[in-house]
């Protein structure tokens, strides 16, 4: 007998199916830019295959827990078991095959990788007897199995490293059937990623993933820049499991969703107010080592300066129609009155809400009373202002792309994030240290090169060096990249811009 899943359809229209008995004797690669439908395609295959073989997914972000309600997986949380019992949890979901989704989700990096390790570790260890086959999901793999150190513990990696390639390479013989997603087959381990033998390729937009794909699917480099221009749930299949030749499809539709969707209403549930009471105010834990969050911004001084800005609005300007130059002549005066208090030398380093009183004041003078923005308009016009980003540009529809993606940031980066977007949008040379730290509202320059480590951890940028040392980053997304610049050099991208506007 064999199992066809369904995958979805062709470019052609044919239905596009994976063989499932191949798949386990064989095992899965999965890479895609962010947002090109990598988890989308993990959860098809996951749903399609359930009734025919049990299951384990090593879930990062918690995605894949709401399998668990239409298709009975056990959903384990990391963070509330030991590695030790994890690894027991392992070796016992084998024993009584049950489908299981271990949600790491909460975890910082190092633990997220101990944890992954001795889950993986415990399904592999488990007696000859009890090797049935098995698939095993392993999505953002790359976390996992990192090609280069990072800020983890050389142990956790060698454990997290380890448990991927016993599961890649030697996994088979035993049952386990790899199957892993990674946003760029460049950040993952190469003998984890040698070991596939079937790969689904989604989008791709960096030259060296595309380089690394073409290697691996021994592709022409030329054939693999088709992976640029693939859509959402769009992928390029090949091998046995799959297809012979390279094959594009459509992913089809699920019928559970991510559970990080779009929050819906529920009913409360009812519990008494002493139930409540003792859940909610129980001891707290003890302190785990989560990171710390930044300190909220200063409130009490934003809405002081909000009530002091409050428009005096006399029931006259509540008012007519007012004509479309007349509005674009109050954009220039507010956009000029904004100039002006940015360019003080100390604007970049002082309290949004001292900036905006000193903006409303202004605006006053020049007689545009009613007109004055308030603070959340401010503060928009503030992060564009910082990023060197006119009115005109802001209205771009790839700019509305960057604002979208800059959006996930918190919102004291989102100028940093605009500041670079700008720069590569335009071929630009990539700014200094010195400029980002100055976009940021901040002196060091230490903490400008850790904002772009963040950056690149959410998958929105990519940074690297050319020969000579100077830095260029690419937009993931949007696939614009910066021309090489140093980064200790003082390129300030927003102020090029102003003085080559005011000249
Ligand atoms: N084939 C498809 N049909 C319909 N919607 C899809 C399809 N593929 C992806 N999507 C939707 O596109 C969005 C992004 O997909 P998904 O989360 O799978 O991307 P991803 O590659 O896993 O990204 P990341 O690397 O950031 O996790 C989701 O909202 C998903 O529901
Ligand atoms: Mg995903």
């Amino acid at each position: 007998m064999t199992v066809a899943i369904e995958m979805g359809l062709t470019t052609a229209g044919a239905a596009a199916a994976m063989d499932l008995e191949e798949l386990l004797a064989t095992r899965l690669l999965v890479q895609g830019n962010s947002g090109s439908g990598k988890s989308h395609l993990l959860r098809r295959l996951l749903e399609q295959s359930a009734p025919w073989v049990q299951q384990a997914i090593i879930d990062p972000e918690g995605d894949f827990v709401t399998l668990a309600e239409r298709f009975g997986h056990l959903v384990i949380d990391a963070e509330d078991h030991t590695e030790r019992g994890l690894q027991v949890a392992g070796e016992r979901a084998r024993l009584h095959r049950v489908s299981t989704v271990l949600n790491l989700e909460g975890l910082d990096a190092e633990n997220q990788m101990r944890r992954a390790a001795a889950f993986l570790g415990g399904m592999f260890d488990v007696e000859r007897d009890h090797w049935y086959p098995m698939l095993v999901v392993v999505d953002e793999a790359q976390l996992f199995a990192p090609a280069v150190a990072g800020e983890v513990s050389d142990e956790a990696r060698k454990l997290s490293l380890g448990a991927m390639t016993n599961l890649m390479c030697r996994g088979r013989k035993r049952g386990l059937a790899g199957i892993i997603a990674t946003q760029r087959l460049a950040k993952l381990a190469k003998n984890v990623a040698a070991e596939a033998s079937n790969f689904l390729m989604g989008r791709t937009f960096l030259d060296i993933d595309m380089a690394r794909a073409a290697d691996l699917l021994g592709m022409e480099r030329r054939q693999a820049e088709a992976f640029r221009d693939l859509e959402r749930g769009q992928f390029m299949a090949l091998g046995p499991a799959l297809s012979r030749r390279p094959l594009r499809l459509n992913i089809g539709s699920t019928e559970t969703s991510p559970r990080n969707s779009t929050p819906r209403l529920m009913p409360l549930p009812e519990a008494t107010l002493e139930d409540a009471r003792a859940v909610i105010l129980a001891a707290p834990p003890p302190d785990a080592s989560r990171p710390q969050r930044r300190p909220a911004p200063d409130l009490l001084e934003q809405l002081r300066a909000a009530k002091a800005a409050a428009p005096e609005i006399s029931p006259e300007a509540v008012e007519v129609a007012v004509s479309a130059e007349e509005l674009a002549e109050r954009r220039e005066r507010v956009d000029r009155t904004l100039r002006a208090v940015l360019a003080a030398p100390d604007a970049g380093f002082r309290a949004i809400g001292v900036l905006y009183q000193e903006f409303v004041v202004r605006c006053r003078i020049e007689g545009l009373g009613a007109a004055v923005p308030d603070l959340s308009e401010f503060r928009r016009m503030l992060t564009h202002a910082r990023a060197g980003v006119g009115t005109d540009i802001a209205e771009d529809d790839a700019w509305q792309e960057v604002t979208l993606r800059a959006s996930i940031l918190p919102d004291d980066m989102q100028g940093v994030f605009m500041m670079i977007a700008r720069a590569a949008k335009e071929g630009w040379p990539c700014p200094g240290d010195a400029a980002i730290a100055r976009a940021y509202g901040s002196h060091s320059l230490r903490r400008a090169q850790r904002l772009l480590g963040y950056m690149e951890e959410q998958g929105l940028i990519v940074v690297q060096l050319d020969g000579g040392g100077r830095r260029f980053i690419t937009l993931v997304e949007l696939a614009w990249a910066t021309a090489p610049g140093d980064p200790n050099g003082d390129d300030q991208p927003a102020e090029q811009i102003a003085s080559a506007a005011s000249a």
